[in-house]
């Protein structure tokens, strides 16, 4: 069986430009490698600086690994060709409200995308937009309101609608839900769980949560100071987790708190 997603050896170096030694070469991402199949859902954990953030990048397009290859489909990525990628990957920001352009229509900015990868007339894009927002849970008023006049898990449920609407393969979140409150955000990730089972979309995201990790990963990626430290299926991890940090970031909210606290005081 191909793979969705294979991912080989891809690293990320950045050459410092300011502070006592300019030209110091940092490493963000240690050469890494993993696969996903079609339909699974990837967590990323790991405390902070580990270099959860440019994976979700490199994957989504949105910067260019130093080193190594995507391949998509067996069919390997141009790591320049934005375009290309950004209709097979789509990325959900963390800040939903910043990323909705204020001056613009909800349904002007959903059929943006449309305008520029389909052919498709004014009347088919805007049909689509409809059955876009139907599927994440607004309603077809939605589509005249900017985005001012919704509340934030509508905002959120806006930037799904723009990540689905051009039927991706793989969507990636970096820490979108942790602004939202927790009933809001339950409401979020089923509605994507939804999704992923009606599309078979694939779904990284990065998470400090064992509990949503746990309720919504088929496969757990750990990262640590730029490094892989551990990968395997959610069962694998959980019940047999080969290394302490592993065990700790999965085992609950309080520890996971106390970590992040220590590893941010290094
Ligand atoms: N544009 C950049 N220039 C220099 N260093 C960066 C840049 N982006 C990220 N880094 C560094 O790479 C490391 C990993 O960052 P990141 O992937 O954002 O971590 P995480 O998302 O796990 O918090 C950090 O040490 C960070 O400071
Ligand atoms: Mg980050």
């Amino acid at each position: 069986m191909t793979k969705l997603l294979e991912v080989h050896a891809i690293c990320k170096y950045y050459q410092q430009k300011q502070g006592w030694l300019p030209g110091r070469r940092i490493c963000a991402l240690e050469p890494i490698s993993f696969s996903l199949n079609k339909g699974e859902t990837l967590a990323i954990m790991g405390e902070t600086g580990s270099g959860k953030s440019t994976i979700a990048k490199l994957i989504a397009g949105a910067d260019v690994p130093s080193n190594g290859e995507i391949w998509l489909h067996g069919k390997r990525l141009d790591p320049h060709n934005y375009r290309q990628r950004c209709r097979d990957i789509r990325m959900i920001f963390q800040d939903s409200m910043r990323s909705l352009n204020p001056q613009l229509t909800i349904g002007k900015q959903l059929s943006e995308a449309l305008k520029f990868n389909t052919n498709w007339n004014l009347a088919q894009q805007t049909e689509h937009v409809l059955q876009t927002l139907s599927k994440v849970g607004l309603l077809p008023d939605h589509y005249h309101f900017y985005p001012h006049m919704l509340s934030t898990g509508q905002q959120q449920r806006v930037c799904i609608a723009r990540a689905i609407i051009l039927e991706p393969q793989i969507i990636v979140a970096d820490e979108a839900f942790v602004a939202l409150d927790p009933s809001i955000r339950a409401q979020i990730i089923n509605l994507i769980l939804d999704l992923q089972e009606d599309m078979g979309i694939s779904f990284i995201f990065v998470s400090h949560s064992p509990e949503i990790v746990k309720h919504v990963a088929d496969k757990i990626l750990i990262m640590h100071r730029g490094k892989m430290i551990e990968f395997g299926t959610t069962e694998a991890l959980i019940h047999n987790p080969q290394h302490q940090l592993t065990r700790m970031l999965l085992q609950s909210e309080l520890l996971n708190k106390a970590l992040k606290h220590t590893t941010t005081q290094e």
